[in-house]
Parts: C-alpha cells; structure tokens; sequence
C-alpha cells in the first residue's frame, strides 16, 4: 500500500485542517453517552494525528486510534499520549472489543489502500459489528458523488505552509481525485511536496443498506450538532442491537 499524508501533509492537515474533528467531538461524546452502551471504549478508523483521540481522552474515554499514515500517528502518539495507536490499513488491523468505532473525514473513501471497495467497505462494517459490544455506535461519515462540486482550484495557508488543491470529480467511476501541492517553511525556505489522494464516492443509500443488512440500525445525518458537513458529505450512526 502506498502512504500518503508524508510528514509535511500530516503537520499541515493537523494545523491548518483541524476544525472538522474538533467540531465533531460533541457530537460523538454526545451521542456515545446518550445513545451508546455505556461503556468508553473507543476505537477511531483513520484516527489521522489524532485530533479526536486527544478530546475523547481527556473526557475519560480509552481510545485504540488506526491509520495508515505512519506521519500521522507520529503527530498522533504525541497528541494523546493516553490512547493507543497503530500505523496499518483498517482493512489489516485487528480491531479490540469495543462499545463504540468512529471515522470523522470521509476516511473510508481513500482508496490509498487498492482494496478498499464497497464490497471491502462492507466486510469491515461486519468486522465493526463483531467488535462492538451490544448498544455500541458505530459513527462515521463519507463523500458521496457531488462532493467535488465548487471551484476546482482551491488554496489555504497558514503561518509556515501553504497548500494549493485541484479537484476533479469523474461522474462516471464515482471517483475525486484531489491532486496536492504543499509547502512547508524549513529554515529560511519552502520545501515542496505532492501528493495525489483518490477517493471512492458512495451513495449513503447503498452503505445504509449495507449496514441494515449486518443488523445496525442506522440515520443519516447532515450535520455533527452545530457543524454542518460539507455539501455531498454525508454522516452516519449505526447502532448495534442490545
Ligand atoms: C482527511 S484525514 C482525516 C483524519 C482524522 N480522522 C480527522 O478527522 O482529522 C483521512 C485519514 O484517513 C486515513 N486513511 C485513509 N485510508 C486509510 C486506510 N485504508 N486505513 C487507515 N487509515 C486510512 C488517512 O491516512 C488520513 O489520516
């Protein structure tokens, strides 16, 4: 599997890129304690640097974080020295028992590890399923087709970085490329890298489906709490049985 989000993109995402999970984090405490099984044990699929993991921590949550960028979880073990964290595919890793997963950042849909599918997607919701401890949560959200729409160009930049984005949505495969190009102060200059993401788009209907038939129960949702998600980004929980 090739890796991406190299060291100067991870220190970029968690600077500059930060807001999405820290505007997530009511929402899934929220949620974990009204709607959950009581229990704190968290796993965090595509935990990136470790954002949410750091917050859920310091409310007393014991949180397992996955991802494939080992840049990431760098950023991640010094984040939240309290959580776990493994570098690896949530398609490989062994995911612990648990009473609640989550996925903030449309996570499941890069297609950095070239097996990750619908078909695949579905085989790690039956193994989110058999970690989940009954009444667990499993919270995530995802890009759907449209959610290249807007300007095709796009830059940010912070103190000591820049990015410049390009964006191209392919009705026909379903797919966003988002092709990367950053800049990041090192000494007096800017060193420049680039990176090319692929995401897979999903119908929010078809993933529905496809946790219903596992035996989640599931809503859709359009907003985090007070955060609205992005046009064509969709979230979910899905609940376990008791
Ligand atoms: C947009 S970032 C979101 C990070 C974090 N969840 C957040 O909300 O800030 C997407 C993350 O998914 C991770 N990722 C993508 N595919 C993955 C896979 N197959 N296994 C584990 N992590 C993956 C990337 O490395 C990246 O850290």
């Amino acid at each position: 599997m090739r890796e991406n989000y190299e060291p100067d993109l991870a220190y970029i995402h968690h600077v500059g890129f930060d807001s999405f999970a820290r505007g997530a984090v009511p929402f899934i405490v929220e949620n974990v304690r009204r709607f959950g099984n009581g229990g704190r044990r968290v796993v965090d699929l595509g935990c990136g640097s470790g954002l949410l993991a750091r917050q859920l921590v310091r409310r007393g949550f014991d949180v397992t974080g996955i991802d494939q960028s080992c840049a990431m979880i760098s950023i991640a073990r010094g984040q939240a020295p309290g959580a776990r964290f493994v570098c690896g595919s949530f398609l490989d890793v062994d995911l612990p028992g648990c009473d609640a997963v989550t996925s903030t950042g449309e996570c499941l849909n890069y297609l950095f590890d070239g097996r990750v599918s619908r078909r695949a997607l579905k085989q790690l919701f039956r193994r989110v399923y058999a970690c989940l401890d009954p009444g667990g949560l499993f919270i995530f959200d995802v890009a759907e087709p449209g959610r290249g729409m807007g300007p095709a160009q796009r830059h940010f930049e912070g103190g000591d970085w820049s990015i410049l984005l390009t964006i191209d949505e392919n009705r026909k495969t379903s797919t966003l490329t988002r092709r990367i190009v950053t800049f990041r102060k090192a000494g007096k200059l800017y060193r420049r890298t680039m990176e090319t993401h692929r995401l897979k788009l999903y119908r929010s209907s078809a993933l529905a489906g496809d946790l219903r038939s596992i035996g989640f129960r599931v809503r859709t949702v359009r907003r985090y709490g007070r955060m609205d998600l992005h046009p064509g980004h969709v979230g979910f929980v899905a609940r376990k049985a008791r």
